[in-house]
């Protein structure tokens, strides 16, 4: 069975973009592959380091919410990133051969530095990368399923599992070079027309929402501006509810689309059959859901029996590793 490997930063719940970009993804992908799901709280801390009451709640936030949407435990290798020493051993080992040039020009850092702003910028900010291709690597991963903005660290992991390889593989490929899969949905934008779903941008969906304020967010959502009549034609093309029905009522969002240009639908009922479509999906979760959150016991326990599964998996790729680097007595 080929291994995957994905997960999250514990820096608050996921949302509905994470849902259609990854996650979704992943329900179908455990029955097919070995599957390692990442709680990434060390990679949290690059941005929410002087927040620690918040990771620490996160963790439980992250696993649940991937446990919610039908991640099976008794499937899949959910772990804790704090816990598992191969990763942090490996991200020491790979940083001695990444160069500082091709962090400072990685298009996803750039734009996160942009966003957190320069100044404080952190040594551990710039080098996650190189941390999450530790995360990727101390387990062998073939396949990353990740929306679209985690490509440029799945290529640094390429290109630093090749020149560990060349370095000190003697022809081998000690290190696997991973590949990105991708989610066939387009990335979610937030409901204010943002090009991003953010956790703190204030435009998101939570998976964990009740459907009052999925209702409400959905009654919040950006229209066409330019239609303030029900009687004035509506252009689709221009309105966020109406791309959120592309990707969460696929059968009938090009009716919709009609309906709107001819104005024979008025926004407040096509934002209403867009929540309907979106609580019929979180419905089946939020049972999940309240389920784990009365056991976070059982939780602890699926994280704690993962992470030692990972550091069996982590202490034998690190054996070899440091075999292969000369670094033994
Ligand atoms: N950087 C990812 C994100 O922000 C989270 C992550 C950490 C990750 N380690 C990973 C994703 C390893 C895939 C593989 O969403
Ligand atoms: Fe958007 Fe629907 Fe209103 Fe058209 S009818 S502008 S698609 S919310």
């Amino acid at each position: 069975m080929e291994r995957i490997l994905t997960g999250d930063r514990t820096t608050g719940k996921l949302h509905l973009g994470h849902y259609v970009g990854s996650l979704q993804n992943r329900v179908k992908l455990q029955n097919e592959y070995d599957t390692f799901i990442i709680l990434a709280d060390v990679q949290a801390l690059t941005t929410h380091f002087e927040r620690p009451e918040l990771i620490n709640k996160s963790i439980y936030d992250v696993a649940i919410d991937n446990l919610s949407i039908g991640l099976d435990p008794n499937k899949i290798t959910m772990f804790l990133q704090s816990k598992i020493s191969a990763i942090a051993e490996l991200t020491v080992f790979y940083s001695m051969i990444v160069s500082v040039n091709s962090l400072r020009h990685n298009p996803t850092i750039k734009t996160e530095a942009k966003q957190y702003g320069y100044d404080d910028l952190s040594y551990g900010f710039l080098g996650y990368p190189v941390s999450q291709a530790a995360d990727i690597t101390f387990c062998n991963a073939d396949l990353v399923p990740v929306g679209d903005d985690q490509i440029p660290h799945i290529e640094q992991s390429r290109k630093i599992a090749r020149r560990f390889n060349e370095s000190y593989g003697k022809g081998k490929e000690f290190i696997k070079e991973p590949k990105a899969l991708l989610s066939n949905n387009p990335r979610l934008i937030g409901l204010d027309g943002n090009s991003k779903m953010g956790k703190s941008l204030g435009n998101a969906v939570f998976l964990s929402d009740n459907a009052e304020e999925v209702n409400e967010k959905i009654k919040l959502a950006t229209t066409d501006v330019n239609r303030i009549k029900i009687t004035d034609k509506g252009n689709p093309e221009i309105c966020t509810v109406n791309k959120y029905h592309e990707v969460f009522n696929e059968s009938e969002h090009k009716n919709i689309n009609e309906m709107c240009r001819k104005a024979t639908i008025g926004c407040v009922a096509c934002k209403k059959l867009l929540a309907n479509e979106i609580n019929s999906i979180l419905n089946p979760f939020r049972e999940k859901r309240g389920y784990y959150e009365e056991h976070k016991e059982e939780v602890r326990d699926i994280i704690l029996t993962g992470s030692e599964k990972a550091n069996i998996v982590g202490n034998k790729t690190i054996e070899e590793i440091k075999k292969a680097m000369n670094i033994y007595i």
